[in-house]
Formats: structure tokens, sequence, C-alpha cells
């Protein structure tokens, strides 16, 4: 069985495309297997056939070839890759991958593919500094596409400044190592085990136009879930609305309500670790207006009903009840208290406290301070990114499925 990993590599039409054919036999030499993907301006920098003899592979170029089409087609080209690396990346492209614009063969590929995607951009120092290039790199970057460089330096056309694309060497560092940690994923400590993660808010209509919801952004729910999934855990994230877009590799699902989550939850069970970092709504308006409410006198009294309690749900009243249930618990004030009466109200297993009074910005922010609160023992975290919280505890519970096979600490 070839085992090599598998790049497509998207050539966009810049000065820099003449370095593809090193970047190309470099990968070779860390056996990447590369299948190219010419742009029509970057075939007047290279040729196919340069191209085909190192890659000892057909080189695409057209979208409406029919004989591409039929043996591999657009879509089959973006899938049958574990990676797609653009590579120079102009100015042009990048700006198409930021709109969606899907006019040729390479950018239909970007917009098609479910792989992970990284670009080397390489272009003019004024075209790289252009307000409209940096807004469409934060756009690419905030969808979870990797950037490698552009680096400083002397141009081709003689000006100075960042713009030039990074060398071959850091540009097959990074591969190697992307491969490197999607190795470590498929051998993770947690492969095999099936993971459930809630996070972000719920929206709980009021009328058509107006919900309650509260502060939560999702990243602490979906951090949790990446540290999980790197770990090789199958993971499943359910999310109120939030700005994060999807994480590759996880299985996630929006849903809006309390009642929605709940339902979704439970439908992905059995599971062996089930972590509800949501906020999820208390409480929701007992009878929903079918129309827009009109102002009328200065005051309007809403009704509220409590929703469901996923946590204590899936930790109290199921069959199949997970391993390891965790919750969190937000609190303003008596962190300690409320947290440990939480964990024993909801029958949880840990939960993870924290404080979300505002001056602490943890809701929203990109940092958290966790007491981690079990059965018989507290822990004080310091202060990490939501990040190094998701890895912290996806540690733990790789130290806790070891030391009870059974039991609970
Ligand atoms: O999303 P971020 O901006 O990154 O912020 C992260 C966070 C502050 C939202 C997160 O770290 C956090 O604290 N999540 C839990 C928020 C919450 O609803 O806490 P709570 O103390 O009200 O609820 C306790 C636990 O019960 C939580 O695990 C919650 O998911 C769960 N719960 C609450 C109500 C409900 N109806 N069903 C539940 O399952």
């Amino acid at each position: 069985m070839n085992n090599k990993q598998r790049v497509l590599l998207i050539i966009s039409g810049g000065i820099a495309a003449y370095k593809s054919l090193d970047l190309i036999r470099e990968l070779n030499r860390l056996n990447i297997s590369i299948r190219c993907i010419l742009t029509e301006n970057a075939g007047k920098f290279v040729t196919p056939l340069s191209l085909t003899a190192l890659s000892k592979d057909k080189v695409y170029q057209d979208l409406f070839s029919v004989s591409d089409e039929n043996t591999m087609g657009h879509i089959q080209l973006s899938r049958n890759t574990d990676l797609v690396l653009v590579a120079p990346a102009t100015a042009n492209i990048i700006a198409k991958m930021s709109c969606g614009i899907a006019d040729d063969l390479a950018t239909t590929t970007l917009l098609a593919t479910d792989k992970p995607v990284i670009i080397a951009p390489s272009m003019n120092v004024r075209m790289w500094n252009h307000a409209s290039t940096q807004t469409n790199i934060s756009t690419l970057l905030k969808r979870g596409i990797k950037i490698i460089g552009p680096e400083d330096g002397e141009m081709a056309c003689g000006e100075f400044g960042l713009g030039r694309m990074s060398d071959i060497e850091k540009i097959s560092a990074t591969l190697n190592n992307f491969f490197k940690i999607k190795t470590n994923k498929a051998a993770g400590k947690l492969k095999g085990r099936k993971v459930v993660v809630t996070g972000g808010p719920t929206h709980e209509a009021i009328d058509p136009i107006r919900y309650i919801t509260n502060h939560s952004s999702g990243k602490q729910g979906f951090a949790i879930a990446r540290a999980l999934h790197e770990q090789g855990a199958t993971t499943t994230l359910i999310t109120g609305p939030t700005q994060i877009p999807d994480p590759p590799g996880i299985c996630v699902k929006h849903i809006t309500t309390a009642e929605e989550m709940l339902q979704s939850c439970l439908d992905c069970l059995p599971a062996d670790i089930v972590i509800c970092a949501a906020a999820v709504s208390d409480w929701r308006i007992k009878n929903q207006y079918s129309e827009k409410i009109k102002k009328q006198d200065e005051t309007l009294s809403l009704e509220l009903m409590e929703n469901p309690d996923i946590l204590a749900t899936i930790a109290r009243t199921q069959k199949n009840r997970p391993n390891l249930v965790i919750g969190f618990a937000a609190e303003t004030q008596n962190l300690l208290e409320n947290a440990t009466i939480k964990l024993d109200k909801k029958g949880c297993d840990w939960i993870l406290a924290n404080n979300v009074s505002k001056e602490t910005g943890v809701f929203g922010g990109d940092t958290n301070q966790i007491k981690f609160i079990s059965k018989n023992k507290i822990e004080e975290w310091p202060i990490l990114s939501k990040e190094a919280i998701g890895k912290k505890l996806t540690k733990r519970i790789i130290a806790f499925l070891k030391d009870h096979k059974n039991g609970k600490d």
C-alpha cells in the first residue's frame, strides 16, 4: 500500500512560480507525493512538461477539459489529497479565495475542497500591504487557512519589503511538520474514543425578531474539540450560533436553542466522554410571540420557563451514561462554593469553574482561568489561553482513561 502523504500543489501566476520545481523536488525527497494544478497565468512562468517530469503525474489546467473531468474532475482533485498548498499565492488568487470566486480549475478546486489549505503568498510589497489584501488574509486566517510568509527582502521588481515567497526549506518544513502532527493524530491517545463537546451560546426566541442569549463566543468549546481531535478522538462539536468557522476534521452540528442542543447531544450517545462547555440559556420564553411585539406600554413583562439541563440529563438520566461527563461552571461570585454545588447537583464527574465577571474577559476573550473540581480534588490552573486549556483538559482525560479503566476519581 502506498502510504505517502499527498499534496495538491496549486501554482498561481507570480514570478515565484519558477520555484515550484525546486519545491516539488524537495517534497519528493520528503516522500510526499505531489499533484499540480497550474493556473493560466502560472503557465507563463513554468511549463506543464517540467512539472509533469518532476511530479511524475499529469498536470491539471483546464476546468472544462472533457478528458480530465471524466477521469479526475475538480471535486476529485480537491478530495484525493491530504493537503492543498497554494504556492505561490498571488494577491489575485488570495482575493478570489476570500470571496469564494470559482472561475477556473484552481479556484473551483479550492472552493470544493474539504482538506486543510496552506498558502505561501508572493507579491509586490505594496500589493501585500494593501488594505484589500490584508482584509483577505485575515478572512482566510479566520477560516483556518494557514499562511507561510511572506518574507522581507528584495523583490523581482526591484523594490524592498514584505512580499517574497518563503524559502523552499521553510515551506517544506511546514508541510513536514503538518504531516508529523497528522501522523501523531492517527496514533493519538484518544484514537477509538467518541467524544461530544458543546460550545457557544443558545438563542431563545422572544418573537420572530428578538431573542435571549449571552456573551459566549464559542472559543472555549471549539478549542477543547480541536485538542481532543488532535489526539485522535472521533469528535462531535454541538454549537450554538458563533462566528467561528467549522474546524476541519470535526463533525460540527449547528443548533440554535437549548432544546435543540439537548436533542443533538442525546442523538450522539453513546459516547465515551461528554464535555458541556456551552453557555446554555437557563430559560426560554414560555409563550413565544409569533409576530413582532409592538411597542405599547413603557414596560413589557415576559414570562420565562426553565430550559432542560443538558449536563444533568446526560449525567443523571441516561442508561448509556458516558464514562466521563464534564461540565463548566460560569460564576460571578463564590466560584468554588457554587461550582461544587453544581458538580453535585448535576451529577457530573468534573467541573471546570471559571469566573465570568466582566473584568476577567473570559466571555469572548482568548484566555481563561480554571479551578478544576472533581469529587475529591480541587486544582487551580493558571491563566491560560483557551487553546492551552483544551490541551490541558485533554491530557487529564487521557490520564484518567489510563488510570481508571472502570472507576472514577
Ligand atoms: O464561549 P467563550 O466565549 O469561549 O466562553 C467560555 C465560557 C465562559 C462560555 C465557558 O468557559 C463556560 O463557562 N461554559 C459554561 C457556561 C454556563 O452555562 O455555565 P453554568 O454555570 O450556567 O452551567 C453549568 C453547566 O451546565 C455548564 O457545563 C453548562 O453547559 C451546563 N448547562 C447549563 C444550563 C442548561 N440548561 N444546560 C446545561 O447543560
